[in-house]
């Protein structure tokens, strides 16, 4: 089943996996970029597609290929060699009973190794009920499971061997325990979790040695300016950064979406660091532009994620891991929140190394260790939220305002609004408003 949306075609049924051509099944996550170029090639071979989908494309080039007389891992290498985009997939075979092949480019994809089972899935936490045994795909790998055998080889078909992991998730983290649903239980985790990414790593002199990794100093030290790039929650939580770093370290940032800084040339002025904030650290663009990065000149790379074994944190230079937990809630909560605090202890950090008043930083330090006590506080103001949200539950739009670090906790309170309740929203700096939007504000818009 496929609750949510469909990258292509209207979310409905037919576009819904899995997807079926002939004897094959398939399950994906990802995009095929250049799926209507096979889907025209198949069609003139007279398939016939049953669905708006990319994913129907890739089954109906596994079938072709079996067709041709190779073997279900045969097939989907075949295929996936004539993809150009992202995929993330599981193939079933009729004609191959007790037999899964998964492969993967540019999206997560592991094997849970149980006894007498394995499992494929896109991330830990969603197997971690049923094992504890992970085996992470490399980029490109293609592999074969049975109940009781796993066999990965490269694109090129060649043996690899990966090595297995011993998940240190624990199932109570995936549970939803007394909440109503996860994302009410993971705003109520926000304390705990912010209390723990600052963990050892503020104390009452200021941030501590090491907290971005022993080769921090000389980068940190060097730094002259910031590219911060990210998607959606997480690039709001870089903007948000950028007030803090040029006002307290007084280094000039840049914050672009991911998707943008890709596909465009950029001016990286010398000593830029180059840093990427994801929940995940596997989303497509982020990774795409960690990747690009490496030929534009930076000082270095560095990633604030939650996800320590994910490809963000792999390949970048320095790191900084947010200690969230799993967030299984689709709107990013208490990653947001961690996030924030992450980006805090970096930007006392620069602060501290590029001249801001030692009283100043010791203050700051200070309110940021108050920052767990503070978010308690304001989670007792639920019973007077939920009252205030039966006022606004039948209007159609919302415009957020917000000036300094509050415009992009605007930009973030809009995009949640829309991602969870599909009311219209939209954020603006404050002074902004009376510039056009104003246009639109009557008794009926909450404000
Ligand atoms: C989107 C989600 O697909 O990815 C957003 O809907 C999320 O909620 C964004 O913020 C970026 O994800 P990540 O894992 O890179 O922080």
């Amino acid at each position: 089943a496929h609750t949510r949306w469909a990258t292509h075609g209207v979310p409905n049924e037919a576009n819904a996996h899995p997807h079926i051509a002939g004897r094959v099944a398939i399950v994906h996550n990802g995009i095929i970029e250049n799926h209507a170029r096979l889907r025209a090639e198949l069609q003139a071979g007279g398939h016939v597609f049953t669905s708006d989908t990319d994913t129907e494309v890739m089954a109906a080039l596994i079938d072709r290929h079996l067709d041709q007389g190779l073997d279900l891992r045969e097939a989907v290498l075949a295929t996936v060699r004539e993809l150009e985009g992202a995929y993330a997939i599981a193939v079933l075979s009729r004609d191959a009973p007790g037999r899964v092949v998964g492969a993967r480019r540019g999206a997560p994809l592991l094997v849970g190794l149980g006894i007498g089972e394995n499992f494929l899935g896109s991330d830990a936490q969603a197997l971690i009920q049923v094992t504890h045994r992970m085996l992470y795909l490399d980029e490109g790998d293609v592999v074969e499971i049975t109940r009781d055998s796993v066999q990965v080889c490269g694109l090129d078909g060649a043996p690899a061997a990966r090595a297995v992991h011993e998940s240190e998730l624990s199932t109570d983290a995936v549970e939803r325990g007394e909440y109503r649903h996860y994302m009410q239980k993971e705003i109520f985790e926000q304390p705990h979790a912010v209390a723990s990414t600052l963990e050892a790593r503020l104390g009452p002199h200021g941030v501590l040695p090491n907290t971005f990794g022993v080769d921090s100093d000389a980068l940190l030290q060097a730094t002259r300016g910031l590219h911060i790039i990210a998607c959606g929650t997480s690039y709001h939580a870089g903007l948000v950064a950028k007030y803090w770093i040029e006002e307290f370290a007084r280094l000039p940032v840049s914050v672009e979406v991911a998707s943008e800084y890709r596909y465009r040339e950029t001016v990286v002025p010398e000593g830029t660091l180059f840093v990427a904030i994801s929940q995940s650290g596997e989303t497509a663009d982020t990774l795409a532009a960690l990747r690009e990065s490496r030929r534009r000149g930076y000082l270095g790379t560095l990633v604030i994620c939650n996800s320590p074994e994910s490809s963000l944190v792999r390949e970048a230079d320095l790191k900084l891991m947010t200690r969230a937990g799993p967030e299984i809630g689709v709107a990013s909560t208490k990653a947001f929140t961690t996030q924030l605090a992450g980006l805090a202890l970096l930007s006392l950090e620069l602060a501290r190394r590029h001249g801001l008043d030692p009283d100043r930083y010791i203050a700051l330090c200070a309110e940021l260790q108050h920052l767990p006590r503070a978010i308690e506080d304001a989670l007792q103001l639920e019973p007077a939220i939920i009252e205030l949200a039966g006022e606004f539950i039948q209007r159609q739009h919302a415009l957020f305002l917000g000036r300094g670090a509050q415009y992009p906790v605007a930009l973030e309170g809009a995009l949640k609004l829309k991602e969870i309740s599909y009311i219209h929203a939209e954020a603006y700096p404050a002074g902004e408003l009376k510039h056009g939007p104003l246009a639109l504000v009557d008794e009926k818009m909450p404000v």
